[in-house]
């Protein structure tokens, strides 16, 4: 959480997190090496690396772009989330490793820059096709420089978080890229099927998970904008479904709410943590504050700040009880701004009185 920016701290989580990443790569590249040699003995040792650099990117950019979904619709997941940002810059490496050899063995040698060369069309150059495929994949690491570059907190505490999460949805464009970069390029020149079934697969299991996350969350985004006629406020949910110290989170007019039932009282705030847009509203009440579940921000329910001397704040919104139900006003209260919590037994027991 930042007061300033203050260098990241190195924890056991992280460690483990970095040995796990580190060591998967390396056993990918081992065995990508070995399965080559047995299956193509007449490749080169540089086009072997080459390719295992490549393969091991790709694959590592599949693993980094299912994990949103897979936490979406498991929270299990959620470990694999909390040092994404780890895999991404390490996938960025890989690419960089897999382009810098692919411009030492064919760009280098000739007269032409050799970023040139990767726009012109030569026998290397272009796909059996006919279409120059290395530019997809230059673009593509252009993205991922741009990213990796930026990935650091300083850079999320400086461009703000809305600029930093548009910053990285280019991933998708990457993604975009590489595919047509590996589908014009090592697809059409490959012969052995198992390309074509991995790239088919790859390509259907990411898109199949946003799929599945999406039409999971739709209740959520349907909204609920049966407005209480003359107070604006709108009927959110039942007591009933908050679970203790924890949120349900609701759409209103187009925003996700997250509200939170803790101590006898109901309180509502944005769903979007400062940090980078985790989801608060699956968080929990942890020291009587909402706590993210990505990174574990902490804001105080009543205020949408975080405590001192902390200074991240989210919206809150107002809250009304009435006969079981949760009533929110949709139109959010500025950042930071206290919003009288509903008190569930008073409102009960006027429920009560007035029955
Ligand atoms: C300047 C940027 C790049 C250039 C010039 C480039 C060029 C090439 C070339 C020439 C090949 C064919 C290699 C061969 O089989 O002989 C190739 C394959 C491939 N590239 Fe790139 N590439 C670039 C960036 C990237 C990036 C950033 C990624 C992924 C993050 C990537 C992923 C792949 C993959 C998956 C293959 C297929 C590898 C295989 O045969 O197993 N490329 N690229
Ligand atoms: S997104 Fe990192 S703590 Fe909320």
């Amino acid at each position: 959480m930042g007061l300033e920016y203050s260098a990241v701290q190195w924890n056991r989580q992280k460690r483990i997190y970095d040995f796990v990443l580190a060591g998967g790569v390396g056993a990918f590249l081992i065995l990508f090496a070995v399965i080559s040699k047995v299956l193509f003995p007449f490749v080169t040792d540089e086009i072997m690396l080459i390719r295992a650099f490549a393969a091991a990117a790709f694959f590592l950019l599949h693993v980094i772009l299912c994990i949103g979904p897979l936490c979406r619709l498991d929270r299990r997941f959620l470990p694999l989330l909390y040092n994404r940002r780890h895999a991404g810059v390490t996938m960025c490496l890989l690419g960089l490793i897999h382009a810098a050899l692919v411009i030492i063995t064919y760009h280098a040698g000739g007269d032409t820059n050799p970023i040139l060369s990767i726009f012109r069309g030569s026998p290397i150059t272009a796909s059996i096709a006919g279409v120059p495929f290395q530019p997809f994949g230059f673009f593509a690491l252009v993205i991922l420089l741009l990213m990796a570059a930026t990935s650091h907190d300083f850079w999320l505490a400086n461009l703000s978080a809305p600029v930093w999460k548009s910053l990285h949805m280019l991933v998708y464009v990457a993604f975009g890229l590489l595919v047509l970069h590996v589908t014009f390029g090592v697809l059409q020149a490959e012969v052995n099927p198992v390309y074509a079934v991995a790239t088919g697969v790859g390509l259907v299991l990411v898109l199949g998970l946003h799929l599945a996350a999406a039409i999971k969350e739709a209740p959520t985004d349907r909204g609920h904008d049966a407005a209480a006629a003359d107070t604006g406020f709108v009927d959110a949910c039942a007591i009933a479904d908050i679970p203790q110290s924890r949120a349900r989170i609701v759409c209103l007019s187009g925003e996700r709410v997250a509200i939170f039932k803790y101590d006898g009282k109901v309180s509502a705030v944005s769903n979007v943590c400062q940090h980078q847009n985790g989801p608060l509203g699956e968080g929990k009440i942890l020291d009587g504050c909402i706590t993210c579940p990505w990174h574990g921000y902490q804001y105080v329910p009543e205020t949408g700040a975080s405590p001192p001397p902390f200074v991240e704040k989210v919206p809150t919104f107002n809250v009304r009880v009435m006969n079981g139900r949760v009533l929110v006003h949709p139109k959010p209260n500025p950042p930071g701004v206290r919003a009288e919590p509903a008190l569930i037994a008073t409102a009960e027991s006027q429920a009560l009185q007035t029955a």
